[in-house]
């Protein structure tokens, strides 16, 4: 059986929808296309839970892209500096490279160390939630990505990297434009401020390191330069790979949860009581990142289609989030769904490594909100979102103190 070919019109929806109703009508054409889709560009779009899912598992036969593989399938305008840069980090490594990079950065994510961060980050939440509740009472509006989620994001990756936290605009601006690089295929002038970004960056990591600006024995950067790589790998390019990696990895996606948990605590103010429930369900729901791709190393068969070695899979976890085969009424937001297994971290060796972070945040953020901001209120519908195919998040959130 060959997969079926995407039309014209299916590959726009895809690439475009960007608000609520959009997106559930594309997951439900997606899903009567079938499993496998096959694109014009020698890809296939992976639709179902359980396709998606053996595809991240099976290493056997499917590694992540590097740059040639970018160049081939995506065109020159991807094979950037800003793509090569994210390119060289733990995302985009495969096998024994990527088992050493991964064990090497594994005990900064532990659990002891996320519970080591519980206070930092409690804190930044209560003081921004605290601010901005302040902010809409004297202004009468606030727009809650820009003015309270985005500021939490950036000073929470400070406190994470061991820099000032002064600098945590600069942090969430490397990590807006850097984040267009996982775009399918940015805007020209998207390319641009990724490639000037990743420049910055290098820079801005040179001169940490130079000056020493980075908190002695916390954070990130201090430890990786005072447990230097046993395989002698140049200590400066190892931070400067790291800082890319976790500002492209963990500051955009944690402002689009955050984001949409503002969004559905707005919505939904009486619904359940159990915080963790309702951040899960916002991560299934509202996915962060909507796709990640997969190279086939070999002819293989997915879903009962034959897949060509060299094809690239864009595995659509947006889609795999709304398959009605693993989730009852996949459109309507339920938290405490008896089965959470969606796949917004990812699935397999390269499950996010931030994903206990990520959720830190978003709980403390429930807590927060329903502590402080419970009689704030988020005007209008169907709040306009970032164009896919792989980043939909919200990108303006007004709210007021007006009535629910
Ligand atoms: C809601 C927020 C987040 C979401 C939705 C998210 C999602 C993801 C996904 C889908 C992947 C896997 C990519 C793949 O399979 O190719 C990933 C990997 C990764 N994430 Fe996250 N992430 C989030 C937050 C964070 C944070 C806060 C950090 C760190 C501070 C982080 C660090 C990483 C790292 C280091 C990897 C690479 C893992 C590997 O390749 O082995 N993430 N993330």
């Amino acid at each position: 059986m060959t997969a079926v070919l995407a039309d014209h019109g299916l590959l726009r929806a895809w690439r475009s929808a960007a608000t609520e109703s959009g997106l559930a009508k594309l997951y439900d054409r997606l899903r009567l296309r079938g499993p496998v889709i096959a694109t014009p560009w020698n890809s296939v779009l992976v639709t179902s839970h359980a396709a998606c899912r053996d595809v991240l598992a099976d290493t056997g036969v499917w590694r992540n892209p590097d740059d040639e593989d970018f160049r081939q399938h995506i065109g020159d305008e991807a094979a950037k500096p800003a793509r090569h840069g994210v390119n060289q980090t733990l995302f985009h490594l495969n096998g024994a490279d990527h088992t050493a990079q991964r064990r090497r950065l594994a005990p900064f994510f532990s659990p002891r160390a996320l519970a080591a961060h519980t206070t930092t980050v409690q804190g930044v939440v209560g003081t921004a939630a605290e601010r901005f509740v302040d902010h809409v009472a004297y202004t009468g509006g606030g727009d809650a990505i820009a003015d309270f989620v985005a500021p939490v994001a950036g000073t929470v990756m400070c406190a994470l990297l061991g820099v000032s936290e002064q600098d945590h605009e600069f942090i969430t601006r490397m990590a807006t434009d850097l984040s267009f690089v996982e775009e399918l295929a940015p805007r020209p002038s998207h390319a641009r401020r990724a490639d000037a970004a990743i420049t910055e960056l290098f820079t801005y990591g040179r001169k940490l390191i130079q000056d020493r600006a980075y908190t002695p024995g916390r954070g990130l950067i201090a430890y990786l330069l005072d447990h230097p790589d046993s395989s002698g790998r140049d200590a400066t390019k190892e931070v400067i790979t790291a800082l890319v990696l976790m500002i492209t990895a963990g500051v955009s996606t944690s402002m689009s949860l955050m984001s949409s948990t503002v969004l559905a605590l707005c919505r939904n103010p009486d619904v359940g009581h159990d915080d963790t429930a309702f951040v899960d369900e916002c991560l299934r729901w509202d996915p962060p990142a909507h796709m990640v791709g997969r190279i086939a190393t070999q002819d293989t068969v997915l879903a009962g289609t034959p897949i060509a070695r060299g094809t690239l899979a864009h595995v659509l976890i947006g889609a795999a989030n709304r398959d009605p085969d693993v989730f009852a009424d996949p459109h309507a937001f339920v938290p405490g769904r008896a089965q959470s297994r969606s796949l917004t971290f990812s699935a397999g060796p390269h499950y996010c490594l931030g994903a206990g972070l990520a959720r830190q945040q978003a709980v403390h953020l429930v807590a927060a909100w329903r502590q402080q901001a419970g009689g704030l209120a988020v005007e209008g519908h169907d709040h306009p979102r970032m164009k896919g195919p792989n980043f939909r998040h919200l990108l303006h959130l007004p709210v007021t103190t007006g009535p629910r």
